[in-house]
């Protein structure tokens, strides 16, 4: 991250209250306060069920707060903007019956980019993330790593200055996934987007990230962040990324067993 860093994205008290049904209410998230610089790699990391989807969520505008607010350069998010933040899920994101090319103009599609002009930027895309040669095929004659690739072409087709990624390799096994996040390195410093990047995996935030903010479980909060010094390219295997990983872990251990004793 450079010295002089614009904030981009500011999280601000954040609360998020879900109906957890006989009138109980769950907080999923309590007073979560951070914010992400311009072009960083800002990761979040957390036990299952701690909310880092209901965080992602509302950050994108998909879902309301119950207090507190996201601003994106000072403006206040409260619905989708698809110029703005485009989203990358773990799975099920192509469709079955489009082709990759297909799938990943769909984006450009809804926005009502030309015809002409979807082609050339899909294309584009498609070969950024390596599927060139796979223009034409359909998603279940991809990999897992594959599909994953073409849903990542979707998202950086839609030219955003923020993409968000909730555990977008999460379904892939550990190979597939180092290889992505060594190409999504590639891309991001290429692009120079801002990113929020959700994960479980100690291993990919401490690879990928500038930051890595740790959250606690139940109700989700702030537990700490941490700032990644660590020059790039980086090495996945290096005694800096272990020496990060082993911090995280630390920190995330009580929290990953009081998820699973049931909080
Ligand atoms: N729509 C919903 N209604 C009720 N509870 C929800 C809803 N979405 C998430 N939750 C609850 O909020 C908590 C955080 O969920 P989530 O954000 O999905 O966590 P994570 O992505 O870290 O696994 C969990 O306890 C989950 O069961
Ligand atoms: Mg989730």
């Amino acid at each position: 991250m450079e010295v002089m860093s614009k904030t981009l994205i500011e999280v601000r008290n954040l609360t998020k209250l879900y109906n957890g049904g006989l009138g109980k209410p769950i907080t999923a998230l309590q007073d979560v306060n951070f914010s992400v610089a311009k072009e960083e790699f800002f990761t979040i990391i957390g036990p299952s069920g701690c909310g880092k989807s209901t965080l992602l969520n509302l950050i994108a505008g998909l879902d309301k707060p119950s207090s507190g607010e996201v601003l994106v350069n000072g403006v206040k998010i409260n619905k989708p903007n698809p110029q703005l933040m485009a989203i990358m899920f773990q799975e099920h994101a192509l469709y079955n019956w489009r082709t990759v090319l297909r799938n990943v103009e769909f984006g450009l599609e809804i926005r009502g980019v030309s015809k002409a002009e979807r082609r050339t930027k899909a294309l584009h895309y498609i070969r950024l993330v390596g599927l060139q040669g796979f223009e034409d095929k359909y998603p279940n004659q991809l990999s897992g790593g594959m599909k994953q690739r073409a849903a990542l072409a979707r998202a950086l087709s839609l030219e955003t200055d923020i993409l968000l990624m909730d555990e977008p390799f999460g379904a892939l096994d550990e190979q597939t996934r180092l290889l992505l996040g060594l190409e999504l390195t590639r891309i991001w410093q290429e692009t120079k987007k801002t990113i929020i990047f959700v994960t479980h995996s100690l291993s990919e935030a401490a690879f990928l990230s500038d930051r890595i903010l740790v959250m606690s479980a139940r109700p989700g909060r702030v537990k700490r962040i941490y700032n990644v010094d660590i020059r790039r390219p980086r090495d996945p295997n290096s005694d800096e990324v272990n020496h990060i990983k082993a911090l995280i872990w630390n920190e995330i251990k009580d929290e990953a067993l009081s998820m699973m004793k049931g909080g």
